[in-house]
């Protein structure tokens, strides 16, 4: 086993889903999330695969988790940060936008930063973050949870630009859902919403692909583009 993967948010959905991928495909994966009985049934498949580190991306153990975590594994070639949070926040509840903020901007920069750092030592690497078509405007329905996800989609960018800028094969890729079934997905008027293991396989093949953004599934690009081009005349009917 030679290709290590360190999965933030490997409890459920689309981060359980791709551990299994990494670990059919022979990788060396280390997982992480909350839920203890989550991890051990996922490592209880995989035995010789997976293994698992439980913390909660909000309780300042981060980078002494993945310190751990990297050190169990022998290495790390890629880091995909897949944790996040969102509910619709119909009266602006601080308390959803407080906690949205804390997982999907400051444990993604906390962790993802550590490991470019760790990364440029390296001299090589890859890290893949899970975004969200919901980043590209503004959300009425949840405006912390779609300025969470353009936080993540701009930093990735930048991270991008500045491998590109060291000239160091150290690659990014910014994944960006429309709607995937999990329970994550709340909300009406869902459409394209696509299977998770048909996600998880698109997420997988674009990592492996080395592609910078990948829409989820691929048809969200137009939706994407659509939505980079409508006018806030139009896009307030709707947003
Ligand atoms: N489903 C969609 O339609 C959709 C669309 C666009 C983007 N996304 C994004 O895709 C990612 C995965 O979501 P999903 O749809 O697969 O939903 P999910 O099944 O709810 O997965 C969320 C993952 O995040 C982890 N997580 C949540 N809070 C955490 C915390 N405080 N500390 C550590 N880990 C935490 C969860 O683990 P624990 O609960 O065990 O901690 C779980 O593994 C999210 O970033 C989400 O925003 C989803």
């Amino acid at each position: 086993m030679d290709n290590k993967v360190i999965i933030i948010g490997a409890t459920s959905g689309i981060g359980r889903e791709l551990a299994i991928l990494y670990a059919r495909n022979n990788w060396l994966v280390g997982a992480t999330g909350r839920r203890k009985e989550l991890l051990q049934s996922l490592q209880a498949e995989f035995p010789e695969n997976i293994i698992t580190e439980c913390f909660d991306v909000t309780e300042g153990e981060n980078i002494e988790s993945i310190k751990n975590l990297t050190q169990q594994l022998g290495g790390l070639d890629l880091l995909v940060y897949n944790s996040g949070y969102g509910e619709p926040s119909k009266h602006l509840d601080w308390q959803i936008d407080e906690r949205t903020t804390k997982i999907n901007v400051n444990g993604f920069a906390e962790i993802v930063n550590f490991i470019f750092n760790y990364f440029m030592v390296e001299g090589k690497g890859h890290i893949a973050a899970t975004s969200s078509i919901a980043g590209i405007r503004g959300s009425s329905f949840a405006p912390a949870y779609s300025a969470s996800k353009a936080y993540i989609s701009t930093y990735m960018e930048g991270l991008y630009i500045k491998a590109t800028k060291l000239k160091l094969p150290i690659y990014i890729t910014d994944i960006q859902p429309g709607f995937v079934q999990t329970s994550m997905a709340k909300g009406e008027g869902q459409f394209w919403v696509s299977p998770v293991e048909k996600a998880a396989q698109q997420i997988y093949t674009a990592i492996n692909q080395k592609k910078r953004k990948a829409y989820i599934t691929k048809r969200w690009w137009l939706v994407a583009k659509a939505m980079c081009l409508m006018p806030i005349s139009i896009y307030k009917k709707i947003g």
